[in-house]
């Protein structure tokens, strides 16, 4: 029997990727969920509903008979903060119940959920943590919403025929102009604005950020590692740290970084990304134009607040991914070369100049 994936979050900053990983294998079928609609694709086929809507899931999902895969990445923030973890809870919990009830109930051969969580299990928001995060490590104070899904998940599955796995990323980082909410649009915008106006590139961060250890996870890496994880039957029932597998500091990469954008660099200059980049829209319309750039509306290139929050961690970011080593996933990425290929790759397909 062929594999058929549900990717519940499909058009999402990781659920893209992992799409994009499963069609292009002949060995899948892949549905696609999200309240937006897509179009259909070979191997593709989206189904637009609002997962908080139980009745209505249920009913769209029931013809999903053949499923064999859940890749759960659907994310719902509440209004305000994105770390209001308290009035996060209860979206995201009832997201995954809605659609893993409706799929296991449809799916008599459904074999395994694949969770996507994140660092933010141990506290990485918080402030300065135990290091390296391990997945045994006990869990911070609560509210957390993983905290609520990984526990509706593992008190669900006993006495079915499928098994869990939890993904633990963090920082994803891809080529995919229109997502704002990663830290690859925001340097380059950052750095082409700093350019235009005649700057030097400074890292706008915390001054102890500068020198921490960082991580990140490439979006195309967390796919293979997704795929990885849906299909080695050992990772049942376990929760994995993916990262690139490397740590870096600001301090080592923003020389690499300056070089790709033909720019000095100078001393880090501590500003708040929020305040100091909203206005520049207008001068945005002014580079698109002079710059003949692709036209990505300003507001949908960079989410400010969350290049903020990236550059502000004065502590040690750091996962421990011997697990997932140990469990077979031996992929890693070199995160300094990362960075250059894909800010490379936003110059060059005229994101910024
Ligand atoms: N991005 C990162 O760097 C990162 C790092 C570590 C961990 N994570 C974790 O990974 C998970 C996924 O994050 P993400 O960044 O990929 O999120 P995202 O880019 O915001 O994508 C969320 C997806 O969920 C869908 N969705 C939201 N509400 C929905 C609803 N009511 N019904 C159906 N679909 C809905 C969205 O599509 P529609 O809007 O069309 O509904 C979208 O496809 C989150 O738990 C996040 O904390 C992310």
């Amino acid at each position: 029997m062929q594999n058929k994936a549900v990717v519940v979050g499909a058009l999402g900053v990781i659920g893209r990727y992992i799409v994009e990983k499963l069609v292009e294998d002949p060995d899948w079928q892949v549905v696609g969920l999200s309240r937006r609609t897509a179009s259909d694709g070979p191997r593709y086929r989206h189904i637009a509903v609002d997962l908080l809507d139980a009745d209505y899931t249920k009913r769209e999902l029931a013809e999903l008979t053949d499923a064999t895969h859940v890749f759960y990445a659907a994310f719902q923030a509440a209004p305000g903060s994105a770390s209001n973890f308290a009035s996060n809870t209860g979206p995201n919990r009832e997201m995954l119940v809605n659609s893993v009830t409706a799929i296991s109930r449809a799916a008599p051969h459904l074999k395994r959920v694949v969770l996507v969580t994140g660092t933010k299990y141990y506290g990485v928001h918080l402030g300065p943590l135990k290091t390296p995060m391990r997945e045994t490590d006990p869990r911070h104070m609560p509210p957390n919403y993983y905290f609520d899904q990984i526990d509706w998940l593992t008190a669900y599955q006993p006495g079915k025929a499928w098994d869990w796995v939890e993904l633990r990323p963090q920082t994803l980082c891809g080529f995919a102009p229109g997502s704002p909410m990663s830290i690859l649009p925001a340097i380059a915008v950052y750095a082409a604005i700093s350019k235009e106006l005649g700057l030097p590139l400074r890292f706008p961060g915390k001054p102890g950020a500068y020198g921490t250890i960082y991580q990140v996870t490439e979006s195309t890496h967390f796919a293979n590692a997704a795929l990885w994880a849906a299909t080695d039957q050992r990772c049942g029932n376990q929760a994995f740290n993916i990262t690139n597998g490397d740590y870096f500091r600001w301090r080592n990469l923003w020389p690499k970084i300056a070089a790709v954008f033909e720019m000095p660099v100078a001393d880090p200059q501590t500003i708040c990304l929020t305040q100091h980049m909203t206005d520049k829209g207008p001068l945005w319309e002014e580079m698109t134009a002079k710059y003949k750039l692709k036209r990505v509306p300003y507001t949908d290139l960079v989410a400010w607040p969350f290049a903020d929050y990236v550059f502000g961690a004065d502590w040690d970011v750091m996962s421990d991914v011997t697990k997932s080593r140990l469990y077979g996933f031996h992929d890693a990425v070199d995160s300094e070369a990362m960075f250059v290929r894909l800010l490379r790759r936003f110059r060059e397909e005229r994101i910024v100049p």
